[in-house]
């Protein structure tokens, strides 16, 4: 079995993203680490030219930790929607334009489906992604990946979250990610493998598992 490191310390959150360093802080909260982002420390925003979710996100932890000297953990992240062949996928940001708007990205979306007479919700499954990587300035690197099943709702509803959050739902739950709180978008018992609901909160309790200790 890999060995795995623990993540202690200084760590240096890889994202400028605003809505995923949020849940990332909140995820991290019980481990007291001392976070700082890539936006705090002015460090720059790779090209993220990977054909995987998991290189890209390595991508940007192994730059973020060669900028700082400290290690870097970053989460690479988007919604696959089947009837779109997986679309957006990797280019879930780049759908919302140098702008950053997700109106435009849902409106597109729902406009893609419609096209191919995707209506029924049998016809609108979906799954978010998310790969996280730690990188250590010595080159030492750990991945995790978690992923959340549902459906592209009809319309966007809640104003909660972040991104394509107003259009998932989950299955096993009658409302979107953009209705529901933080706290209900990680899971009720986010902290473990089988509590956790949103595809980072699942990717984070791996990487719980394996990387992170509870202060005693
Ligand atoms: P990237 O990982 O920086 O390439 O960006 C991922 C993009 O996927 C984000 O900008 C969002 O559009 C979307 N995304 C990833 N995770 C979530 C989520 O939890 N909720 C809503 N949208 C998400």
């Amino acid at each position: 079995m890999a060995e795995h490191r623990l993540l202690t310390g200084k760590v240096v959150i890889a994202t400028h993203n605003q809505g995923k360093l949020r849940e990332m802080r909140e995820l991290l909260a019980p481990y007291g680490i001392e976070l700082v982002s890539a936006g705090e420390l002015g460090l720059p925003e790779p090209a993220e030219d990977g054909m995987m979710f998991s290189e890209n996100a390595a991508i940007k932890a192994v730059a973020a930790t060669k900028a700082s000297g400290l290690p870097a953990l970053s989460d690479d992240s988007g919604i696959c929607i089947d009837a779109l062949d997986g679309a957006p996928g990797l280019f879930s940001a780049n759908w919302a334009g140098p702008g950053k708007d997700f109106a435009p990205a849902i409106a597109r979306v729902q406009m893609e489906l419609a096209k191919r007479g995707a209506l029924a919700p049998d016809q609108r499954r979906a799954h978010f992604v998310s790969a996280l990587v730690i990188a250590w300035p010595d080159g030492h690197q750990e991945l995790f990946e978690g992923r959340v099943f549902g459906t592209v709702a009809e319309r966007p509803r809640g104003p909660a979250g972040f991104g394509y959050d107003p259009i998932f739902q989950p299955d096993g739950h009658e409302r979107t990610f953009g209705e529901m709180s933080n706290e209900e978008k990680h899971g009720t018992d986010w902290g473990t493998r089988d509590g956790a609901l949103s595809h980072r909160a699942r990717a984070f309790a791996e990487l719980a598992a394996a990387c992170l200790r509870k202060p005693a």
